[in-house]
Formats: C-alpha cells, sequence, structure tokens
C-alpha cells in the first residue's frame, strides 16, 4: 500500500469504465455523501472469514463456486429470483461437495453486482446513437436518450435493492431453508427430469445413502445443526469506485479498511491497468479481492499484479479467475499458472469460463454454447493438474430461472429457443438445468482425480 492511499485516492488515477457524463455532478455528489452514511451491508469479521475459507482453497482443502447473474436489475428484484439462484448455488455445492470430497465456499455474484464495463460507450440503432447501458445503479436499458442519462439516485436504488437482497439470503442461509435434506430433495426432483438423468443418478444415489446414513447413525439436523445452515457470500466487480469509496470503512477491530459493499469485490479484465484507478482503490482495502486473468496477460505482468494487490503473499487474499476461451486456455494458462506455482504465490487459480465463451448466434443473439464453458472448465483443471497448481473452483454468470440465453447442456438448447426466454440484462447466463448439469459434469471430473490421486498413494 502507498503511503498516501485514502479511499479516494484512485481519484487521481486514470479511471476506465467509470461513466464521467452524469449532467449534474453535485448531485451524484450529494447521493456518495448520503451512502457514505448508510449501514455496511457485510461486516469486516464476515470479510475476513470468507478470506481464512480462500486461505483453504489455495491450499487445495476446499473449493470456491461463485455464480448469479451477469448483472442484477431492478426490473427482475423479486424474491422468488434471489431464492432460485441461492437454491440452484446450494445444489450444484452438495453435488461438487461430495465429489470434490471438500468444504465447499459458496459466493454469489448478487447483493451489488450491477455496474458493467462494456466493449463500446455508444450504441447505434436504426442509425440513432447513444450512450450504452451500463448497469442499472449507472442509467437504464431503454434506448431513449432519457434512459441512457446517468442519474445519481440509481445509486441509491442500488444500495437499497442490495440490502434487502442481502436480508433474504441471510435469511435463507440460517432460517432453516438451506437444509442439506431439502437441498438433495430438490436436486434429485432435476435428476428425475433431465435427458441425461440416468448419467447424474450414480452420483446422486450416492448422495441419498450418504445421508440415509448419516441419519442412521443420528447425525441429523436436530443433532448437528450446521446440517441447517449454510454460509453464504457476497460479491461484484467493484467497477463504480464512486459507490465503492462511500462504502468503505474503517474496521474498529483491526483498524484496517474494508469494502463494506460486499465480502469479496473483484477487479475485471477492462480495468486491471497497473496504474489505473481501480489497482489503487483495491490495494487500500483488506477484503478479499478477485482479480480477472484474461489471454492477453503474459505472466511477468501477472506477478507485478499479484505483487501490487497481495504485497504480503497473504492466502486467501487474491483469487485469479482465468477467462480465456476454450480456444485460448490451454496455450495461455500453463505459463501464468507455472509462473505463479514457481514464485510461490499464495493465489487461488479459478475459472471463469463463460467470458471467453461468447459468440453471436445466426439470428443476432449473443450466446455462450455450454460445450465450450464445460470445455474450458475441463481444460482449467487438466491444466492445474499438470502444472501442480490446486484447480480452486468456478466462477459462473447463472440464473435459478429457465431462461434461454445459452445453447446446449442436455435439453440441446437451438440458436432458435434462445428467443423464448431471453431475458439477462447484460451477458448471457447458464439457466438452472444446464447449471446443475454443469456441476454434476464437474463433479466427474473432481472423482476422477480423486480416484487417481488414491490410486496413486
Ligand atoms: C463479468 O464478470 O461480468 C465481466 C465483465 O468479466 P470480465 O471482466 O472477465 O470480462
Ligand atoms: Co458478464
Amino acid at each position: 500500500m502507498t503511503e498516501r492511499w485514502s479511499p479516494s485516492s484512485w481519484r487521481a488515477k486514470p479511471a476506465k469504465h467509470i461513466p464521467e457524463d452524469y449532467p449534474d455532478p453535485a448531485a451524484l455528489a450529494a447521493v456518495e455523501q448520503t451512502l457514505r452514511k448508510m449501514p455496511p451491508l457485510v461486516f469486516a469479521g464476515e470479510a475476513r472469514r470468507l478470506k481464512s475459507l480462500l486461505a483453504d482453497v489455495s491450499e487445495g482443502k476446499a473449493f470456491l463456486l461463485q455464480g448469479g447473474d451477469c448483472a442484477e436489475s431492478f426490473r427482475d428484484f423479486s424474491a422468488d429470483n434471489i431464492r432460485d439462484t441461492f437454491r440452484l448455488i446450494l445444489q450444484m455445492a452438495v453435488v461438487l461437495t461430495f465429489a470434490g470430497g471438500k468444504p465447499v465456499v459458496k459466493v454469489g455474484r448478487v447483493a451489488g453486482q450491477f455496474a458493467k464495463p462494456r466493449s463500446s460507450p455508444i450504441e447505434t440503432q436504426n442509425g440513432v446513437t447513444l450512450p450504452s447501458y451500463r448497469g442499472d445503479n449507472i442509467n437504464g436499458m431503454d434506448f431513449t436518450a432519457e434512459s441512457r442519462t446517468p442519474d445519481p439516485q440509481r445509486l441509491l436504488q442500488a444500495y437499497n435493492q442490495s440490502a434487502a437482497t442481502l436480508n433474504l439470503l441471510r435469511a435463507f442461509a440460517s432460517g432453516g431453508y438451506a437444509d442439506l435434506h431439502n437441498v438433495h430433495r430438490w436436486t434429485l426432483g432435476f435428476v428425475a427430469k433431465s435427458p441425461l438423468g440416468q448419467r447424474y443418478r450414480k452420483l446422486s444415489d450416492k448422495i441419498s445413502e450418504t445421508l440415509d446414513f448419516m441419519a442412521a447413525v443420528g447425525v441429523n439436523s436436530n443433532t448437528f445443526p450446521a446440517m441447517h445452515q449454510v454460509e453464504f457470500f457476497t460479491s461484484h466487480e467493484a467497477l463504480l469506485l464512486g459507490y465503492e469509496e462511500a462504502m468503505t470503512r474503517v474496521d474498529s477491530t483491526s483498524g484496517d479498511w474494508y469494502d463494506t459493499s460486499a465480502h469479496l469485490v473483484w477487479i475485471g479484465e477492462r480495468t486491471r491497468q497497473l496504474d489505473g484507478a481501480h489497482i489503487e482503490y483495491f490495494k487500500g482495502i483488506k477484503n478479499p479481492i478477485g482479480l480477472k486473468v484474461g489471454p492477453t496477460v503474459e505472466p511477468d505482468e501477472l506477478l507485478t499484479l499479484v505483487d501490487t494487490l497481495n504485497p504480503q503473499n497473504e492466502a486467501g487474499r487474491l483469487t485469479l479467475y482465468g477467462r480465456f476461451g476454450s480456444d485460448k486456455i490451454a496455450a495461455r494458462l500453463p505459463a501464468l499458472m507455472a509462473a505463479t506455482k514457481r514464485a510461490g504465490k499464495k493465489v487461488v487459480w479459478a475459472s471463469d469460463p463463460m467470458h471467453g465463451n461468447v459468440i453471436t448466434a445466426a439470428n443476432g443473439y449473443k450466446t455462450r454454447p455450454f460445450e465450450r464453458i464445460l470445455s474450458e472448465v475441463k481444460t482449467f483443471v487438466e491444466v492445474a493438474e499438470a502444472e501442480g497448481v490446486h484447480a480452486g473452483g468456478v466462477h459462473l454468470e447463472m440464473t435459478g430461472q429457465n431462461v434461454t440465453e445459452c445453447l446446449g447442456g442436455a435439453k440441446e438448447l437451438t440458436e432458435t429457443d434462445l428467443a423464448d426466454r431471453y431475458h439477462t440484462h447484460c451477458d448471457p447466463r447458464l439457466n438452472a438445468d444446464q447449471s446443475l448439469e454443469l456441476a454434476f459434469l464437474i463433479a466427474e471430473r473432481l472423482r476422477d482425480s480423486r480416484n487417481e490421486l488414491a490410486a496413486a498413494s
């Protein structure tokens, strides 16, 4: 950390993807001042807890499952949406826990995931050019000049929606909804309906047997309350630094600065310039943080970024999300993993198999083929094994709703199907079936690795 770091020191650095076209900067400053007085959404102690769990992940003792919407929106805000995605993450976690034989650290892309970096600042439709949509906490999706003008009041709405979302998630996590037996029952329902159910049945039957066995020896939700609850954390891309700055508070226990807008925040692929505003802001907060790593990063550059963001080499502090594309990962990832391994960097290596695998369908929809997503995760695990690095986890864009945004999966979604329920506010998400299916397929892979390890020892 530089001596002069403060929650606002990023303002002296070049900032990418932060809107500068607020018509009334004084109104924006007033909103930021209001946000400074709002209660924190998370506590520093919770962020430290997540950091210690991620330290376990970095040592291969746990697995990270992170997922949620590409962009949360005001329109799709509902208890049902929150519940369905939460439930899906729990289902995936049970499958992955069982197969991998390790605890799964559950982190939602939720309760703050609004602002989006865009490839172009402007959008043209039928000869009309307007600013691009940048996320519901900045401007609106409707293609009108009014809607596309940044409105600071949206920051307050996003804060309030995040607070309400987190409140419900906390209730679900501790109030009994997350009971292991419930979660597994839902998964059995999925297996019964899936065209590939036969393939997943072996694993799900084994989980059923294990739960029956535990019940028989007296381990149930009454005797072991942990079966009734889960630990669930929140995360988002900390893109809009004015908002993050306003939510940055000193923790009275440690005297350190924490971004209290989420447990974990990450830096996107487009805002990781070494001398830029985002790196500057992240240097000073003590949360566990993430960094997206794309196909253009070179090993030396990565090591410099790692040293800048985690100078003490603290385990659990930094998660690297490889997001290369299924066609590039095999060429790019090995040297990067070899570099962090050789330099003894205590990082979590996780796979974001979404952001390098976007294609445009013939009918114009932006989509992602399930096969490419699966292929990137599989290559990630293979490279990690070859480099002697722990394959720490996955970061997914997904929803508990039955949307039609990604191609393929057991139900073989086609390009024509995309038009049916294409609801995303930004990138295409895996739907509930595709997500759970992916969890089963990753689980198969993790089981194979475990069996190989056992056979070799
Ligand atoms: C995202 O996670 O939504 C995102 C924009 O990712 P990336 O920075 O990796 O492109
Ligand atoms: Co996205």
